[in-house]
């Protein structure tokens, strides 16, 4: 609210009935997709916990369940499975984009292009309102084809063909396939299904805020998943994964661990630790503690153990204040373990979150209403505009 008074200047009232910076605590809507307890690291997708989907279901069927809302008779995810092969196919315009590249590209940044590229020419639906259908077939559309962006891109820049789908292949297994040209063994294809499973939705993270911001527009749901992709890049969110790695191989050994974690500054931060909901050991860490020690391959043995060292330093010294391990801490192990390069970490979180990022589209646009905060103003009033001759 502004007044003036009497010699024509303003004063500003900001009465907001909340604030809370970087909406800690603020529920933006309602949702029935998951759930997280941080106090007790729960999260459970649509009512199931979310250890019970990754030894039972396959990341089709949760992708399935997330975005419908019923976990699926053998039928319907036949027709999912099939509807997500018709689009994974990359045609030669895709492969042309993808030469044209520069090598040194990061995936996150090929990934947001080519599913930019993916609206052209008439992907984004710019009749007003929006329609159920075609959001799902574009949203079909984008999982499909996520994965085939990716293999290809790595296999280009390595002076490699791209290799095609094997369309006999599950989602996990055929983005193996794609990326190391041989077929992957049945351990493999599983455990990568799990990771997908682990990261396929995580309620309001910042990169699903960001795709639903887009997306309360009427944004197209290309312009969305652009919008989800760039957010989880970030290392504090999605980019954290990469990091983790990067960090450890720095340390150069255990022995080395809790003099690099004494040197840090308090405005330092520890990637792969720390969360806004969870203030104790992130579940999805738990699960993927354990196949990373079961996988960490001998070459790898010290790396390991580097992060057992770094969990145990930083539970005494952050424990305390809540700072625990989070997804990004361990995944990476299970990655390297594949033969996925570091680059790709957080593209393959991209990939598995896009399950999340389009049924939280479909659900908000049920009831979408435009997201539009406010600040708080606390710059100058009544400023005096300088003609730039005199300044
Ligand atoms: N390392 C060091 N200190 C930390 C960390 C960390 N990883 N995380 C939180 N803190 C400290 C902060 O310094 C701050 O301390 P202070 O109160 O003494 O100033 C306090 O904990 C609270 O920090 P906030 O930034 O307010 O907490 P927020 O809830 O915003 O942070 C975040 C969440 C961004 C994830 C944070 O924990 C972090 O930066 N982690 C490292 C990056 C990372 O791993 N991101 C991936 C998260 S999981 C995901 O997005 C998939």
């Amino acid at each position: 609210m502004a007044s003036k008074n009497k010699n024509d200047e303003y004063s500003i009232k900001q009465d907001y009935e909340f604030f809370s910076h970087g909406l800690e605590g603020v529920a933006a809507f309602e949702t029935s997709i998951s759930y997280i307890d941080g106090k007790d690291g729960i999260l459970i997708y649509r009512g199931i916990p979310i250890e019970e989907l990754a030894e039972k279901s396959t990341y089709e069927e949760t992708a399935y369940f997330l975005i419908y809302a019923n976990l699926p008779t053998q039928a319907e995810l036949k027709k999912f499975s099939n509807d997500l092969e018709a689009h994974i196919s990359l045609n030669t315009e895709d492969i042309k984009w993808l030469k044209d590249f520069p090598v040194a590209a990061h995936p996150m940044d090929v990934l947001n292009t080519c599913v930019s590229l993916m609206s052209l020419p008439e992907g984004g639906d710019y009749e007003v309102g929006w329609k159920r259908e075609s959001d799902l077939k574009a949203g079909i559309q984008i999982m499909g084809k996520m994965p085939s962006y990716i293999a290809a891109f790595d296999r280009i820049k390595k002076g490699k063909q791209p290799i095609p789908p094997d369309n006999k292949l599950s989602y996990a297994a055929n983005f193996l396939w794609m990326l190391n040209g041989e077929k992957p063994k049945e351990k493999e294809a599983r455990i990568l299904d799990l990771c997908l499973i682990l990261h396929a939705e995580h309620g309001v993270c910042a990169s699903t805020f960001g795709t639903l911001v887009t997306s309360s527009t009427l944004a197209d749901v290309y312009s969305s998943i652009v919008a989800g992709i760039g957010t989880l890049k970030g290392y504090l969110h999605g980019g954290a994964n990469e990091q983790v790695i990067r960090m450890l191989e720095s340390i150069g050994g255990p022995e080395n661990v809790e003099k690099y974690i004494n040197a840090m500054k308090k405005k330092d931060r520890i990637m792969g630790f720390g969360h806004r909901v969870y203030k104790t050991l992130d579940p999805r860490a738990r699960i993927l503690k354990k196949y990373a020690r079961d996988l960490t391959s001998k070459r790898d043995e010290i790396l390991f153990k580097t992060a057992l060292k770094f969990e145990d330093v930083m539970e005494k010294k952050f424990g305390p204040k809540g700072i625990y391990p989070n997804v990004d801490f361990y995944s990476g192990f299970v990655y390297k373990a594949l033969g996925i390069p570091t680059d790709m970490f957080t593209s393959i979180f991209a990939m598995a979150r896009a399950a999340g990022w389009i049924a939280h589209i479909l659900e908000y646009r049920e009831s979408n209403r435009l997201f539009r905060p406010r600040g708080i103003y606390n710059g100058p009033v009544n400023a005096k505009y300088t003609p730039i001759e005199e300044r």
